[in-house]
């Protein structure tokens, strides 16, 4: 008995060899190959058997400034959904803090208030802690930085420039005289209401980093979140610099008028905000007020 057993024991196991003989054989002379191969094709069933668990696969674009000459790649995690929040950002986080604390990205209020967390997810640029993980497991989530934007680690881009238009085009109230009561001043419901789907910009930067002519031309061209920005003061009632304000993003044909309405932005915006529109009114609003004046070159 005991010995069928061992019998039976020792043939499972040359068996199993010569299978993986079999499976290189052409390598057999090459001990080194054999062995990457072997281990390629472990790290291949332990995939298969993760993806058929709850397993989901995320690959990140990893790129680390301390070694500039390594390329950048895209590195395979897999997290339990089980045991994971359902947002793109709480897998992140997971990530860090579970298997690589190098991972690097932006992000504060994981609720879709502070812009931090804007990346490209699967094609699509969006804010993580507002993009659901796809609970599909037999395909990978990828994740990579917004597009045409100089990376400075992993996820995390320089968002300088993107910042200095936003500055350039003087977000803040202008006014020449002080509050009537000297204390604030007031605007009605309807004036208010101007202001709905251009207030809520969170400056994440996904609309102008999916902006084909803000790629191309990223200094001149002030992009449709700082053009979102400079039409929510142009719209606002109490501010009383509407026309230096136009006046200033059409100084030029190229801050307002490298849109060329293919709406990206508006597609690509997480807060369901409208840029391509806000800068057709700019664009109504200078034909308008310039209608007898040659309009600069598009
Ligand atoms: S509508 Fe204008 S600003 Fe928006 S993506 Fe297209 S070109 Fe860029
Ligand atoms: S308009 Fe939308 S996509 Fe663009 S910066 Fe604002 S919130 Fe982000
Ligand atoms: S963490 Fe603040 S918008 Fe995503």
């Amino acid at each position: 008995m005991l010995k069928n057993w061992f019998r039976h024991g020792y043939n499972k196991v040359a068996k199993t060899r010569l299978a993986e003989k079999e499976k290189f054989g052409v390598l057999q002379a090459h001990p080194a190959a054999q062995r990457h191969a072997e281990e390629a094709m472990e790290a291949h069933a332990e995939k298969q058997t993760k993806l058929k668990s709850n397993q989901k696969e995320f690959k990140i674009y990893r790129w680390n400034p301390q070694y500039p000459n390594h390329k950048p790649f895209l590195q395979s995690f897999f997290v339990d959904l089980s045991k994971c929040g359902p947002m793109v950002l709480d897998a992140l986080q997971k990530i860090k803090a579970e298997e690589d604390s190098s991972l690097s990205y932006r992000r504060s209020c994981r609720e879709g208030i502070c812009g931090s967390c804007g990346m490209n997810i699967d094609g699509a640029n969006t804010v993580a802690c507002l993009k659901p993980i796809d609970a599909d497991t037999s395909k990978p989530t990828i994740v990579t930085p917004l597009p045409h934007m100089f990376v400075i680690k992993d996820l995390v881009v320089d968002l300088t420039n993107f910042y200095q238009q936003y500055k350039s085009i003087e977000p803040w109230l202008k006014t020449r005289r002080s509050p009537e009561d000297g204390r604030e001043f007031r605007q009605s419901q309807a004036e208010r209401k101007k202001l709905d789907g251009l207030y809520e910009c969170i400056l994440c930067a996904c609309c102008s980093a999916s902006c084909p002519p803000y790629w191309w031309n990223p200094e001149e061209f002030l992009g449709p979140a700082a053009l979102l920005h400079a039409y929510r003061w142009i719209s606002d009632s109490r501010d009383e610099f509407e026309k230096e304000r136009l006046q200033a993003i059409v100084e030029d044909d190229t801050k307002l008028y490298r849109c060329r309405t293919v709406k990206n932005c508006t597609a690509n915006c997480p807060k369901s905000l409208d840029p391509s529109s806000a800068i057709h009114h700019m664009k109504a609003m200078h034909l308008i007020s310039k209608s007898n004046i040659k309009l600069p070159n598009n």
